[in-house]
């Protein structure tokens, strides 16, 4: 990791109030131990109030998928379906998702899904910098539980706040970054995928990088 990413990462982590957990020693977890862990965990948040999102919130969207994957996509937030029904990505998005993996020969039971908050924006507006905060310790958390080795950045607004800066997509779709030391790929979101397709094009530029880097792990 570079000094630079090192700095972001710290601070991110400070501003989100986590101060120890990343000087812990990362635990050998067996796939049994990682499922039970993450159930655990889903279940004691879904009460969560630490910030306003839980105003709104039928479900909380842990997160789903194969707590073994090498490979996690991280997403925005939930929407209206998903709020409902307690998954990631099961609304119009989600469908688009699932074709975009297909062509990149991924199943969605292959990798694990979630989003940097857990309790849908009302009106699906971005979630503002301190429910953004307030949310990232759950998902440090299930990146240190699941250690993947590739991450999918879907969207700007995930992308800013996980790499800590305010640049456009086009900047971050450019080359690999690193999220908790992480090779982390940047793409647009499926949502702005479904209003513009113009987009698609590029966002499939964007998922062969991400195969061929993740064909390397398996
Ligand atoms: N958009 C997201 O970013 N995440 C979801 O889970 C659904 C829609
Ligand atoms: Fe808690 Fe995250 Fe939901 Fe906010 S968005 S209430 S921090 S789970």
């Amino acid at each position: 990791m570079s000094r630079r990413a090192l700095t972001q990462y710290l601070e991110l982590l400070k501003q989100s109030g986590i101060q120890q957990l990343y000087r812990e020693p990362v635990k050998v977890l067996t796939p049994l131990d990682k499922k039970a862990l993450l159930e655990s965990l889903a279940q004691k948040y879904s009460d969560c109030d630490k910030c306003p999102l839980a105003a709104g919130r039928l479900n909380l969207v842990y997160g789903e998928g194969n707590e073994n994957s090498h490979a996690m996509l991280i997403g925005e937030a939930p929407g209206d379906s998903e709020n409902k029904i307690g998954k990631p990505f099961v609304g119009a998005g989600g469908q688009l998702l699932d074709k975009m993996l297909e062509a990149i020969k991924i199943k969605r039971e292959d990798i694990y899904i979630t989003n940097i908050v857990k309790c849908r924006p009302p009106e699906n507006r971005n979630p503002n910098t301190e429910e953004r905060l307030a949310c990232l310790p759950y998902l440090v958390e299930q990146i240190q539980i699941i250690q993947p080795k590739i991450l999918l950045i879907m969207g700007l607004v995930a992308a800013q706040s996980l790499l800590g800066n305010t640049n456009t997509l086009s900047w971050h779709r450019q080359s690999c970054h690193e999220f908790m030391g992480i090779p982390a790929f940047v793409t647009y979101h499926p949502a702005a995928l479904l209003r513009n397709s113009n987009w698609k094009r590029p966002a499939w530029e964007d998922l062969q990088a991400f195969q061929k880097e993740y064909e390397k792990l398996l």
